[in-house]
């Protein structure tokens, strides 16, 4: 098989830069190892930046996001028993974010590009990608069986952090960058309406908690946990008894409970891989970097990279010109370490743990103090939310 861009993985970052190529009249395949009703169904993240909104009408998948999702235009924090709302509009010129699940995002997608194309191979395994530096680099993938040859003359590795596309950058080229947290997110979704218009991100004694939603009838939350906590030592009543805990507020507020459909624990961490392309192999999304889900950066990221990318290889195209190619990996990680930044900001502030210092304890509530009486500090936590400009 061959093709102008071979993209391996269709998760949000590999769909998209598809149907942006094929807008743009360049070929691609892609390659995804799982099923569809696989990519479909797995529990990722919720919020969409106001430019991945954007990105996503521009390129003709915007039709149910803008029926179906909700619209947020601040959100609340918690903390000392009392709630501190952020608005975005007034605070970061007039942007929002948009609650709509990444597993929408991927039915849209792949609903799409089944209908129109490009080519895009479920339970295709990618094995490795070989010559990154000649004109025509070469994915090895097992599909049907057997094992085939994808001849491309660009690869883009789209295939998250267990991807096999960074290893095509020689150990010798490739410089990592990485820190462990001391705490994981158990996760939940439950068939109750949210008891908040707004997110709530909440930093209690005993640890960090987030209100979010997958619809007007579906809550989405989270609670910290110690690393290796094992979900099935949470029964459904304690996790709900510890939310109470975490949300507690003075004045009039409760949270609704309802029957848990879903639980999973996602551990934190923070993950740079540089330089973002080597010869005609190019990383886009979590292959090249991961942060922790406390910003809700991870999916927006993963989108900023491949519009970017997308129009590097629309000029490349047009024009013969190699500038935009040429420039992808350092534009994209000027924004890849602000998003790295912000998310280890928000994540320091708002978790706590046994072994943080009394001294460190007072620092993060210092900062959530801040930001409820300062508005410059307010507003540079909306710009950074609802997506600092591509
Ligand atoms: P992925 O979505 O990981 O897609 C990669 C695709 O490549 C997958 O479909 C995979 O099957 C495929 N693949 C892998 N290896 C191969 C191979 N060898 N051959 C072919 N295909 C391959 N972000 C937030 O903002 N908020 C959250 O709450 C949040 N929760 C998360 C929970 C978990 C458990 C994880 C892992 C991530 C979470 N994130 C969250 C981050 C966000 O979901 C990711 O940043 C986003 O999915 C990145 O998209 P991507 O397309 O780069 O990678
Ligand atoms: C969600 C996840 C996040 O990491 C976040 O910061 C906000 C919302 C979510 O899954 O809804």
């Amino acid at each position: 098989m061959r093709t102008t861009v071979g993209i391996i993985g269709a998760g949000p970052a590999g769909l998209l830069l598809a149907r942006l190529l094929h807008n743009a009249g360049i070929d691609c395949v892609v390659l995804e190892n799982r099923t569809r009703a696989y990519v479909e169904q797995r529990q990722r993240a919720g919020i969409l930046e106001q430019g991945t909104v954007d990105a996503l009408r521009a390129c003709g998948a915007g039709g149910r996001m803008d029926a179906e999702g909700l619209v947020h235009h601040g959100i609340e924090l918690r903390f000392d028993r009392r709630s501190h709302r952020i608005g975005f509009p007034e605070l970061a010129d007039g942007r929002s974010v948009t609650v709509y699940a990444q597993t929408e995002v991927v039915k849209d997608l792949v609903a799409l590009q089944l209908a129109e194309g490009p080519p895009l191979l479920f339970e295709a395994r990618a094995l490795a990608v070989e010559k990154p530096e000649s004109d025509h680099p070469v994915v090895r993938f097992t599909h049907e069986g057997r094992e085939q040859i994808l001849d491309c003359d660009y690869v883009v590795g789209c295939d998250g952090f267990h991807g096999i596309a960074r290893a095509a950058v020689p150990d010798d080229v490739r410089r990592t960058y990485e820190r462990t947290y001391p705490y994981s997110w158990l996760g939940i979704l439950a068939d109750v309406p949210p008891s908040c218009d707004e997110l709530i991100y909440a930093r209690g004694e005993d640890g960090f908690a987030l209100h979010s939603m997958r619809s007007p009838t579906v809550s989405r939350l989270y609670l910290q946990v110690p690393n290796g906590t094992d979900p099935a030592d949470w029964s459904d009543d304690r996790i709900w008894d510890e939310l109470d805990r975490r949300f507690a507020v003075d004045g009039d507020w409760s949270l609704a409970r309802g029957p848990v459909t879903s639980k999973s624990v996602t551990p934190m961490r923070s993950y740079v891989t540089e330089p973002m392309r080597y010869g005609r192999v190019f990383l886009a999304g979590d292959a090249a970097h991961i942060v922790p889900p406390t910003g809700a950066k991870g999916l927006n990221l993963a989108v900023s990279d491949v519009r970017i990318l997308a129009r590097a290889f629309e000029h490349h195209h047009r024009t013969g010109s190699d500038e935009l190619l040429d420039s992808y990996s350092d534009l994209c990680l000027r924004r890849v370490w602000q998003a790295t930044r912000f998310s280890y900001d928000m994540t320091t502030m708002l978790h706590s743990q046994p072994s943080e210092s009394a001294f460190d304890s007072r620092v993060h509530l210092a900062r959530l103090h801040r930001l409820a009486a300062s508005r410059p500090a307010a507003a540079e936590l909306a710009a950074n939310y609802t997506g600092l400009p591509l």
